[in-house]
């Protein structure tokens, strides 16, 4: 049995066409731990958002296999919740209808009074609690992403999926949805696989981001430790030593290395805030470090679109 909460082993997905099949990607491995929360970054098209789908059971890969918490996926479960990119709410449904609707699925045996309480909750932490009883037509989009996020919340799932959540979004209400997104998960210690195009995002929620070589045959190259601490907020986090260090590592992946095809089996384990400090203190690399800082400080501000 796996000793990771999530492990994935081997993983690779082919599609047929005309004159063959492509593989998007093969021998994809990777694991999650309990609490963790896992961003995955690469171009446009390397097969992300379906290594996503494997995950929550709505795809079947062509080989590989994706175990949670001791127990192979096979197909969708409550246990494993989905965020995606265009909020798939009912638009019959109320606010709260539409998360009760999932609670209701997940506790069978509890009273409407229960499901709505339960639901009001989470739809209170995303700061919805004026908006119960609005139709998705009536909400922004902003409004509609967190009625989606405390949906999947609600229902106390081991693993939240996101597929881009917040890709539609403006700066602002990005900002504002993600600060109650590492709320959230900071209080219950939910477990996230969140796919992401924003460097900036990704560094400020993740514990790890896992880097993916283009395609076809795209892998899994690096598996990148955030160690900044946390509580993180956006203000402060660009202040911290490491903080560039590890944006520098993520952009020069994505616009020099992700086409380089890894000649590893599993995603190089890799550090770049203590690798940065480690190699300042012996001074040995540091005006290479610094010369990084620079490149990157007057470059890639905002969102990367890879
Ligand atoms: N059902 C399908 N049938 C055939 N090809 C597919 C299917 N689903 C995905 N693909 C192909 O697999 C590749 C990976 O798609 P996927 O949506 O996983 O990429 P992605 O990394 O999420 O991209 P993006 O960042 O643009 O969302 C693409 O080339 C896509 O055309
Ligand atoms: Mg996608």
């Amino acid at each position: 049995m796996s000793q990771h909460f999530v492990s994935v082993e081997g993983l690779s997905r082919e599609f047929p066409h005309a004159s063959g099949h492509t593989t998007v990607f093969e021998d994809v491995n990777l694991n999650i731990e309990r609490g963790e929360f896992v961003c995955i970054i690469g171009h446009s098209g390397c097969g992300k958002s379906t290594i996503l789908n494997v995950l929550a059971g709505l795809d079947e890969p062509t080989s590989g296999v994706v175990i949670m918490d001791g127990k192979e996926v096979r197909g969708p479960s409550l246990d494993r919740g989905v965020v995606f990119q265009n909020y798939s709410l009912l638009p019959w449904l109320t606010t709260l209808q539409n998360v009760a609707f999932g609670v209701r699925a997940r506790h069978a045996d509890w009273s409407r009074e229960q499901v709505n309480a339960h639901s009001e909750r989470f739809l209170s932490m995303v700061g919805l609690s004026h908006a119960l009883h609005k139709k998705p037509a009536e909400l922004s989009g902003g409004m509609r992403q967190r009625v989606s996020i405390a949906r999947a919340f609600a229902t106390e799932p081991k693993l939240l999926l996101l597929d881009e959540p917040f890709g539609a979004l403006d700066a602002l209400t990005r900002g504002v949805i993600q600060d109650e997104l590492m709320q959230i998960c900071q209080h219950t210690g939910q477990t996230v696989f969140m796919i992401t195009h924003d460097v900036d995002e990704a560094i400020l929620l993740s514990d790890r981001i896992l880097l993916m070589s283009d395609g076809p045959n795209a892998q899994i190259a690096e598996s990148v430790r955030i160690s900044l601490p946390r509580p993180r907020n956006r203000a402060d986090i660009v202040n911290h030593p490491g903080y560039y260090a590890i944006r520098n590592h993520l952009i020069r992946f994505l616009v020099a290395r992700s086409h380089e095809r890894p000649n590893h089996r599993q995603p190089l384990d890799i550090d770049p805030a203590l690798d940065a400090s480690s190699s300042q203190a012996n001074n040995a690399t540091s005006s290479q470090v610094n010369s990084q800082h620079t490149t990157h400080n007057t470059t890639s501000r905002g969102n990367i679109s890879c």
